[in-house]
């Protein structure tokens, strides 16, 4: 069912996708101002990547100004934003002398596998990481939005199974979550570690440790003026799946904008998982995370 996803330096990914972070791990120079948005695939990669760049870009556009580029731009497409897991097809990788700094850039490469020169260097990466039960229902349903059509539906049964045995891009999710995580606590000033479902709780105390993280903390000023409201309003689910671009538009390989915003919710798992589901994938995270003080809020 899956012939094109292998297991890469202990993690799974397609062929297109090894190319391309063989040549960054031997190429890739990190500078000390670099910021990675560092993501499992479905844990709020488009949210973060819009947050961070508001963030960073928030002198040079005014945030409530109607030509912000988030109104035009899909996160994704976002210039700077460089998607460090599709350059480098080739042995070389692109040029990126012309990028503006700080240059941001995103991934969805375990920690273990970023290059040296990111691992060795000071550069800030943001990490989110969002329950394994809605994480599981929003990379199912969009692997079947973006399937070519002449493979079959996955059926729910099937990939909770696959999910639960590692096996989905980038995966093991327990490896992605613990690199990470274990290297926010060894290098706090250098990995900030967040959780989806604390975003949707608490934005506003998030964005200011986002920007604290970042060496950008919000001035007095600009908390009076309502930066920070600007920027979670910028932001929202809601203004973000209403735009145009993001009806309209496609990203990565072709795929629709649109397919990246779905509920947006925390807890959405318990329309789609049984008793017996919930419980199996329990006890797979009681087993690859328990030893962690990692933990998920799940409703
Ligand atoms: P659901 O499928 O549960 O709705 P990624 O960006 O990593 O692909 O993650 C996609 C998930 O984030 C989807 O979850 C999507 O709806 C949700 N999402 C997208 N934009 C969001 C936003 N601005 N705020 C909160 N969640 C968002």
């Amino acid at each position: 069912r899956t012939p094109y996803i292998y297991l890469f330096q202990g993690f799974w990914c397609q062929p297109a996708e090894i190319q391309a972070i063989t040549t960054f791990q031997k190429h890739f120079q990190a500078k000390e101002s670099d910021v990675f948005v560092a993501t499992v695939p479905k844990s709020g990669t488009t949210w973060l990547k819009a947050l961070t760049y508001a963030i960073m870009n928030r002198q040079n556009h005014f945030i409530s100004s109607k030509n912000h580029p988030l109104l035009s731009f899909n996160p994704h497409d976002l210039v700077p934003f460089i998607e460090y897991t599709v350059y480098g097809k080739h042995d070389t990788i692109p040029d990126l002398s012309k990028i503006h700094e700080p240059r941001l850039f995103g991934t969805h490469i375990p920690f273990d596998s970023l290059s040296n020169s990111i691992k060795g260097s000071n550069c800030k990466i943001v990490y989110i990481c969002r329950n394994p039960f809605d994480t599981f229902i929003s990379s199912w349903t969009f692997a079947n939005k973006i399937k070519p059509p002449s493979l079959p539906t996955l059926n729910l049964e099937e990939a909770f199974e696959m999910y639960c045995n590692g096996l989905v891009g980038f995966g093991p999710f327990w490896n992605h979550m613990l690199g990470y995580w274990n290297e926010s606590k060894e290098r706090p000033k250098n990995v900030l570690f967040l959780k989806y479902e604390d975003m949707k709780e608490d934005l506003k105390f998030h964005l200011k440790k986002m920007a604290e993280f970042l060496d950008r903390p919000f001035t007095l000023e600009e908390e009076s003026e309502g930066v920070i409201e600007n920027i979670i309003k910028l932001c929202s689910f809601e203004k973000m799946k209403g735009l145009e671009i993001n009806n309209t538009g496609t990203f990565g390989r072709n795929f629709e904008n649109k397919f990246l915003f779905r509920k947006g919710e925390v807890g959405d798992w318990s329309n789609y998982l049984s008793p017996s589901m919930v419980e199996k994938l329990s006890k797979v995270i009681e087993e690859k995370l328990g030893g962690s003080d990692l933990n998920f809020r799940v409703k």
